[in-house]
């Protein structure tokens, strides 16, 4: 019986990526749908749960894809909402990679620094991956502030983490990166979220602040997210301060995802969100 994934995206156009990790994952077919709502949702839904045996229902899983994470966790939330005794499929949430990727960074961090009461700024933290990892650090036990170009912005992702996580970061604004070096003072860990193409810190923001034991920017693609971090960067150290760049977070992310992925296709019963991702990155760690 051939794995079949539903990629369920929330923007218009289903995610490439999301498509090429789920075949890399195990899927032997990919059925993806774009602009997928909780109000459009069921039809899909029904069609997944009511076509395959109760044995035979675990070769047929979700995926929630597409940019804007309080869309995606509210499609998830009405696909598990509509399942009802068997019939039921496992489903996985990630949206724009927020769990695996957010999972991948905080996980190799865990490692390398016990987070307990560890002061930590997410810079341009409200997208999906700087929404998720401060959610994953403040589930650590750290104190995590997260900053936007826009107040209003970063008290509303920091209520969306609260409403989710039962966690408080501190929302703040910083409008450049002056304001964000300004941010960063007297933080112990420094994980920049920020957008593809987008630098958020120079290096002479971070370099010399000596309460900064690490820091880990996210965006692979020139200028990288943070100045004086290497894309490769997995542990590095520099400036005295251990450095996690987009590829060295991305090698564990990427392997995450195709394990949740595989993983899906073990039961009809999962749902991977950000907790149950978190663990499966730690134990790859
Ligand atoms: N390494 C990996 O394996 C991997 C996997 C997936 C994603 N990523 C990367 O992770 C990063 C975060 O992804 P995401 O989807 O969460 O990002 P996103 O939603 O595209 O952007 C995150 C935040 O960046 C801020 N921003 C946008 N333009 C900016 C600008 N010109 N100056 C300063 N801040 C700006 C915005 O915050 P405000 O408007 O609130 O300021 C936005 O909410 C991206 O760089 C993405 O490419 C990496």
């Amino acid at each position: 019986m051939k794995r079949l994934l539903l990629l369920l995206d929330s923007d218009p156009m289903p995610n490439a990526y999301d498509i090429i990790v789920g075949y890399d994952g195990g899927a032997d077919h990919i059925v993806s749908y774009g602009g997928i709502t909780p109000d459009n949702v069921g039809a899909l839904i029904d069609g997944a749960v009511f076509t395959r045996g109760p044995s035979e229902k675990k070769h047929t899983a979700m995926f929630v894809g597409g940019a804007n994470m309080a869309a995606g966790e509210a499609l998830l939330a009405a696909i598990t909402k509509r399942f009802f005794g068997n019939f039921r499929v496992s489903v996985m949430l990630d949206s724009n990679g927020s769990n695996t990727t957010a999972a991948a960074g905080v996980a190799q961090i865990a490692k390398v620094i016990p987070l307990a009461g560890k002061k930590v700024v997410v810079l341009a933290g409200t997208g999906p991956v700087g929404l998720r990892a401060a959610a994953l650090f403040a589930k650590e036990g750290a104190q995590v502030s997260l900053t936007s170009r826009d107040k209003q912005r970063a008290t509303a992702a920091c209520r969306l983490i609260q409403a989710r996580f039962g966690v408080s970061p501190i929302p703040l604004e910083a409008i450049d990166n002056d304001a964000r070096g300004e941010a960063i003072r007297g933080a112990d860990i420094v994980f920049a979220a920020g957008a593809i193409g987008v630098e958020l810190l120079d290096e002479c923001h971070w370099r010399d602040e000596r309460t900064i034991e690490l820091i880990a920017d996210c965006n692979a693609q020139p200028p990288l997210g943070i100045g004086g971090v290497e894309a490769t960067d997995k542990g590095h150290t520099r400036q005295q301060k251990l450095t996690f760049g987009a590829l060295g977070i991305g090698g564990l992310k990427l392997k995450v995802h195709r394990a949740c992925i595989g993983q899906l296709f073990e039961s009809s019963d999962q749902v991977l969100d950000a907790e149950q991702i978190y663990a499966l990155a730690k134990s790859m760690t």
